[in-house]
C-alpha cells in the first residue's frame, strides 16, 4: 500500500475556479475583527498562489504579511505579488513554530491537508499577541460524492496497489463544534459556523476539473509517472462525477459545505 506523500501542486489548475475558490476567503475574512497592533503582523499558513495573501495586504495597508508554504510550485508563482510588506517563505503547518508574534494567523483552505492539526492550536494561539486572532476555513465536504466516488474508486480492485494509502478521509477535518471546544478550551473567544456553496460550473467536466485542482491531486501526483493509467482513472472517475453532478441547462451544480472558524485570543 502506497504511504501519504504530499502531493504536487500545479497553481495553473488551481487557480481556474479562482472566483469560487476565492469567496469562502472574503467571508472567513469579513469575520476577522480589527487586529491589536499597527502595524499589524499576519502569517497565512498554506498561502497558495498568494492571490488571496494578496486580499490581506489590502485590508490591512500597513501590516506587514507573510505567506507560508510547502510546495515549491505555489511559493513560486505567490511570489509574483510579493512587496515590501508582502513576503513568502517555505513552511510545513504540521511543524510550524510561529517564529514572532502574530496580530493574525490566517488559513484558507489548507490544514484539511495537515493531519492532527489541532494539536498545533496551542502553539499558534500562544503565538499571538493579547487579542489577536486565529481564522481558518477548511471544507466539510468528505462525505460528498466528489470524494466518496474518488475513495471509491482509489480502493477498488484495479487501483488500491497504487492508490490505496494516498488519499484523506473524512476525519480529515473535525466537526464546527469540535474546533470550538478546542479553542475556547485554550480561552478564546470563538466564532464558528458552516455554510453550504452551491457553486455553478460551467464547460464540460467541470466538477472533475475542479478536483483536479485540488482533492484529486495525491492521485494524480501518484500516478503521474503512468499517463496511461492517470487517462484511465480520470475517464472512470470522470464518467462517475458525471452522472453524480448532472449538466442542467444553467449549468453544473456543485454543493460545497465549508467550516468557518474565528478565535480570538484572550
Ligand atoms: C487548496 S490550497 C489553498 C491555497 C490558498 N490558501 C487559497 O485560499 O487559495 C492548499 C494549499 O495548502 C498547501 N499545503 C498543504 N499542506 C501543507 C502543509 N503541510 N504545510 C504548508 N502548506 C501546505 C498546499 O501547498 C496548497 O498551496
Amino acid at each position: 500500500m502506497t504511504t501519504q506523500q504530499p502531493p504536487a501542486w500545479d497553481p495553473r489548475q488551481y487557480l481556474r475556479h479562482a472566483g469560487h475558490r476565492g469567496r469562502p476567503f472574503t467571508d472567513l475574512l469579513a469575520r476577522v475583527p480589527d487586529l491589536p497592533r499597527t502595524p499589524a503582523r499576519i502569517a497565512d499558513l498554506g498561502c497558495g498562489p498568494g492571490n488571496m495573501t494578496a486580499l490581506l495586504a489590502d485590508r490591512w495597508p500597513t501590516a506587514h504579511i507573510t505567506g507560508y508554504d510547502n510546495s515549491p510550485a505555489m511559493l513560486e508563482k505567490a511570489r509574483a505579488h510579493a512587496g515590501d510588506r508582502l513576503d513568502f517563505a517555505y513552511a510545513d503547518a504540521a511543524h510550524w513554530t510561529p517564529p514572532q508574534t502574530y496580530d493574525l494567523i490566517l488559513s484558507n483552505a489548507t490544514l484539511q491537508w495537515v493531519p492532527g492539526h489541532t494539536d498545533a492550536f496551542p502553539r499558534w494561539i500562544g503565538a499571538l499577541a493579547p487579542g489577536g486572532t486565529f481564522a481558518f476555513q477548511v471544507p466539510g465536504n468528505f462525505d460528498a460524492p466528489s470524494h466518496t466516488l474518488m475513495r471509491e474508486l482509489a480502493g477498488s480492485a484495479r487501483w488500491k496497489d497504487r492508490l490505496g494509502g494516498v488519499l484523506r478521509h473524512r476525519d480529515a477535518v473535525a466537526t464546527p463544534a469540535a474546533y470550538l471546544d478546542r479553542l475556547a478550551a485554550l480561552g478564546c473567544t470563538v466564532d464558528a459556523w458552516e455554510t453550504t456553496y452551491l457553486h455553478v460550473l460551467q464547460g464540460p467536466d467541470p466538477v472533475l476539473d475542479w478536483v483536479m485542482g485540488t482533492g484529486l491531486r495525491p492521485v494524480l501526483s501518484a500516478l503521474d509517472d503512468d499517463p496511461a493509467a492517470r487517462k484511465d482513472f480520470l475517464t472512470e472517475y470522470g464518467a462517475q462525477l458525471r452522472a453524480a453532478y448532472p449538466a442542467t441547462a444553467h449549468g453544473t451544480l456543485l454543493p460545497f459545505r465549508r467550516i468557518f472558524v474565528v478565535a480570538v485570543a484572550p
